[in-house]
């Protein structure tokens, strides 16, 4: 890369981690809050609500302590699980690609709705994208 095109980047991304950047853990929790809602009232969302259990507050924990650190920030999840494997935690639903795409769908329209930026959108969907095609675990 050249040193303009080093600097250039430099002033497109500010210094710190994916996590300041949103805005820190009150937007990560905005973010997650946002995602079980429309988990549990988007209708075409069905069959992944399904595989939850009925009260979604434990994983409004979980996800937010999880992305807390996959996103840069405080360690949480490790902190409390030990481990931050969350394959093992799926295997007992099967999770098939429309699975996944409806995944996609929800955290997409989260990330939307609490008003994420578009270039940090376009940073997160792909990352987002290998996280559920890891967690898939039948055809
Ligand atoms: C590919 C589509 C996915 C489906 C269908 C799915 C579904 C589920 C289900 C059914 C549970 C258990 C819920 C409950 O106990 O009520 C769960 C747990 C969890 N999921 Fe997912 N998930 C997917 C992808 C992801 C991704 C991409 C992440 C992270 C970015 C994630 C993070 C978690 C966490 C942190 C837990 C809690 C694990 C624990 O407490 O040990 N999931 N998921």
């Amino acid at each position: 890369m050249t040193t303009e095109a080093a600097e250039a980047q430099k002033e497109e991304t500010p210094p710190g981690t994916m996590y300041d950047w949103l805005g820190g853990e009150q937007a990560v929790k905005n973010l997650v809050n946002r995602f079980y809602d429309i988990l549990d009232s988007d209708e075409s969302l069905k069959p992944i609500r399904a595989m939850h259990k009925e009260d979604l507050s434990p994983m409004r924990l979980s996800l937010f302590e999880f992305l807390s650190g996959w996103l840069g920030g405080p360690p949480l999840f490790i902190e409390r699980n030990g481990s931050p494997c969350l394959t093992g935690a799926h295997q007992p639903f099967k999770i098939d690609a429309a699975s996944r795409d409806q995944w996609m769908q929800c955290i997409n329209q989260a990330m939307a709705d609490i008003n994420i930026e578009p270039k940090y959108r376009e940073m997160l969907t792909p990352a987002f994208e290998q996280m559920t095609e890891m967690m898939r675990n039948t055809d």
